[in-house]
């Protein structure tokens, strides 16, 4: 990799991000979702390889028309998966051979203990709301934590709700410890903030706990300056 700010300064570097939210069925017909549209996990993918990274993007459940864009790059494999489980099989898969993976996917927490083999109707239920029992879904995250290879760096997002920018920054900080991850991106989010938009605040949280910068403006800068949070990392762990 060269210097940061450079057009090719990811050059040789292979990226795994992670984008979208996961879908938990229900039914045939229905799931449990949440409103992450994968806009910031396409912009890391896009900027990483208009930097010379080459690129694994897997797409939880994200629009046409917000996945062209990457589709468009040479040098993005795309590859698309629907519930928790899907992802965690694809990314534990690939993330053994990259340099850096960024977890930017809202993966759902739970899933529906049995999905219902026909749909569900009122009729069979006699006017008594059904009741979904939901299990745990396995941390793709601390699997990859878990399994890094020497020189790997990990970034996980987390999307919070927060009174303050002080509590912002707290959670961010306990839920990186967690992780275990190098880096933690902690956007805040709201029923008015953080989704449906083309805007992004990221804090960057580093292993020592520091906010080492806070980036952002269009989802794509919010991304440009995650990537040279990253190489500025790496180049910190070289030396
Ligand atoms: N993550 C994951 N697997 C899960 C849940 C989360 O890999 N089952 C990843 C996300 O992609 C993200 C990071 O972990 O990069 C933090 O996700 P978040 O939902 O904020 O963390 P949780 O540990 O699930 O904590 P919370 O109870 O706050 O949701
Ligand atoms: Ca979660």
């Amino acid at each position: 990799a060269g210097t940061p700010g450079t057009r090719d300064d990811w050059h040789g570097l292979a990226v795994l991000v992670t984008a979208g939210g996961t879908r938990e069925p229900i039914d045939p017909v229905r799931y449990l979702g949440n409103r992450s549209s994968g806009r910031q996990g396409v912009a890391v993918a896009v900027a990483a390889a208009e930097r010379g990274a080459r690129v694994r993007l897997l797409a939880a459940n994200v629009e046409d028309a917000v996945l062209a864009e990457a589709g468009a790059h040479p040098t993005i494999r795309i590859e698309r998966v629907g519930t928790a489980a899907e992802l965690e099989a694809a990314a534990s898969a690939a993330a053994a051979g990259v340099d850096v993976v960024v977890m930017a996917a809202a993966v759902a927490d739970y899933r529906v203990d049995s999905v219902a083999e026909g749909k569900l109707r009122k009729e069979d239920t006699a006017g008594a709301p059904p009741v979904l029992r939901l299990v745990e879904n396995p941390d793709i995250l601390a699997g990859i934590v878990a399994a890094r290879p020497a020189g790997q760096t990990l970034v996980g997002f987390a999307a919070e709700t927060a009174e303050s920018e002080e509590e912002l920054l707290e959670r961010g900080r306990r839920k990186r410890r967690r992780k275990g991850v190098d880096l933690l991106a902690v956007n805040a989010v709201g029923w008015a903030e953080g989704f449906e938009t083309g805007r992004n605040t990221l804090h960057l949280i580093d292993a020592a706990d520091e906010l080492i910068a806070t980036v952002g403006g269009s989802k794509r800068e919010a991304a440009e300056g995650l990537l040279d949070a990253v190489l500025a990392l790496r180049g910190r762990d070289e030396t």
